[in-house]
Parts: structure tokens; sequence; C-alpha cells
């Protein structure tokens, strides 16, 4: 699908715990070929002091509704105005941006691992990777249990493990202190992460000592969404790249961790 402005018909606002929301939005376009990792750049017509998109990545797609769903976390003004939208509101936004995560081959056992928000595309890859269940682990972590949003409905493709900061819900720390990541990694063909910066830093290095395939999805500040404003670069073994066009999604042995 080629990238343009849409205008977007919000059928749902659902809150899912205190700072996030799951935005469920009608695409007039087809949106068969959206794929875990890309993202879409929203405009923020409420709030005219905010005159830059903001980016999420697609949690889910409804392929034969022509819905797509995004993960809003509240983080600042923007984001904020964004939940506070109402069923039936219209929301323009740039779509489909990025390039997705490389799906697995039929063999591979795959580790996804998210954090904050950026459980959203893991969510999303879990669902359409194409694995048996058993052959799927996701690891979520999260500051504390009521910061977890519900993953019941993606529960049927993977086995599901959590982290806390607290130790309110599952193994207290973080994703990297959970068994899963410290002790049964050789078990896996290939890992995917998405979350904060540290996160993936820690698991992308591990991945490099350890030489197993690993892609994460950046989350640098960006403005356009297209390549324009350069504002996302971040520098890669092989030079600078516009994470909004070149990712953000990057194989870990591509970038200077
Ligand atoms: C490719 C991509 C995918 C993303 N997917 C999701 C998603 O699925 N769900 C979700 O909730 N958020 C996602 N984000 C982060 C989201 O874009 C920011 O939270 C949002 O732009 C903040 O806007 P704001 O107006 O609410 O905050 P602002 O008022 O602009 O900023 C508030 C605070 O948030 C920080 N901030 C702003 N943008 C980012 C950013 N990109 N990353 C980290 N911190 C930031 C600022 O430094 C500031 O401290 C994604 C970001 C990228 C680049
Ligand atoms: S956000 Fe403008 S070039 Fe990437």
């Amino acid at each position: 699908m080629k990238k343009t402005v849409i205008d977007f018909l919000l059928l749902d606002n659902k809150q899912l715990n205190k700072d996030n929301f799951q935005l469920t939005l009608q695409s007039p376009l087809p949106v068969s070929d959206i794929f875990p990792g890309q993202f879409i750049n929203v405009e923020i017509k409420e709030a005219t002091e905010i005159f830059l998109r903001r980016p999420f990545s697609i949690l889910d797609v409804d392929y034969e509704k022509q819905t797509i769903a995004l993960l809003v976390k509240i983080l600042g003004r923007g984001s904020k105005k964004l939940t506070e939208a109402r069923p039936g509101q219209t929301i323009s936004a740039i779509f489909p941006l990025g390039k997705s995560f490389t799906l697995p081959d039929q063999n591979d056992r795959v580790l996804l691992i998210g954090g904050g928000s950026g459980v959203a595309p893991m969510l999303f890859l879990s669902k359409i990777c194409g694995l048996k269940p058993e052959n799927v682990t996701v690891l979520i972590g999260a500051r504390s249990a009521s910061d977890h949003i519900d993953v019941t409905a993606y529960q049927s493709y993977g086995q599901f493990y959590y982290t806390t900061e607290d130790g309110s819900l599952g193994e207290k720390g973080y994703v990297t202190n959970h068994p899963v990541f410290t002790e049964k990694l050789n078990q896996y063909t290939k890992i995917y992460t998405c979350g904060p910066d540290l996160m993936m830093k820690a698991i992308g290095r591990k991945a490099i000592d350890t030489n197993i395939f690993c892609e994460v999805s950046l989350e640098n500040m960006m403005a356009c969404g297209f390549g324009v404003c350069l504002c996302c670069v971040e520098d890669t073994k092989t030079g600078h790249k516009c994470v909004c066009t070149d990712g953000p999604v990057f194989n870990v042995n591509d970038l200077k961790w």
C-alpha cells in the first residue's frame, strides 16, 4: 500500500488501564498489506499548538473489516489529546509508514520482547507470524501490574511471560532478568523487540554476543515520518539512516550497539 494521508473514522476508543488506550480506526482503503513494525503518523487536530504529527505502531489489523488498532500511552499533550478522541470523529494520519519486521520461517522458535507501549508491534507479530503457539514466546515488561494491558486476545498465539519492576506481576525486575532471557535464550532462533532504548540495547547486545538473529523497532523522536526532516536519524554501521523510512525495524548487527 502506497503511503498517503488518510482520514480514518474512529470506531472505538477503549481505556485499557490508567494511561493506555486502544483506538480502533476504520480505513477508507484496504489494509491488506500492513505488517508488524509499521506505523502511522497521526495529526492531533484538536490541539492547534501541536503542529507535528505523532507516530504510533500498528497494534492490530482486521484485514476484512479494513480496521487498524493503535495502543496509545499518555506521555504528553499529543497522546493525551488522542486518547480524548470520541467515536465518530475523523483522525487524519499518514499511513502506512516504515518497514516491518522480517517474518520468521516455519522452523523458527521466536522470542518477542515488548516493554511499555513497545508491546504493540509484538502482539501484532505474535498474531500473524504464522508459527505454532509452542514456538512463540512473548515476554512483556512494565513498571507494575497496573501498567500491563490485558493480552487475553493474543494468548492463543504463544506462551506469555511478564515482568514488573515492583514484582506485582510475574518476575520482579526487567525483561532481561527473566529466566526466559537469562537461562533459555539459546532455545530461540530469532528475537524481536520494541520498547525503551536501554531495554532494546541490552537485548540487542546479548543477541550479538550469542549470535542470535535479532530485530529491534526503534522509537526515535520523529516529525515528518517520511524521510524529509532528518530528525529521526540513527548512526548505523553503514552511515546515517532515517528511522522512519529505513526503519523503524533494524537488525542489531547493522546498528552501532
Ligand atoms: C515508530 C514509533 C512507534 C511508536 N509507537 C507507539 C505506540 O504504539 N504507542 C505509544 O503509546 N507510543 C508510541 N510511540 C511513542 C509516541 O510517538 C510518543 O509517545 C508520542 O509522540 C508523544 O507525543 P506527546 O505529544 O504525547 O508527547 P510530547 O509532549 O511530545 O512529549 C512528552 C514526553 O515524551 C517524550 N517523547 C516524545 N516522543 C517520543 C518518542 N518517540 N519516544 C520516546 N519518548 C518520546 C518527550 O521527550 C517528552 O519527554 C512510538 C514512537 C515511534 C517513533
Ligand atoms: S521523521 Fe522526518 S526524516 Fe524521519
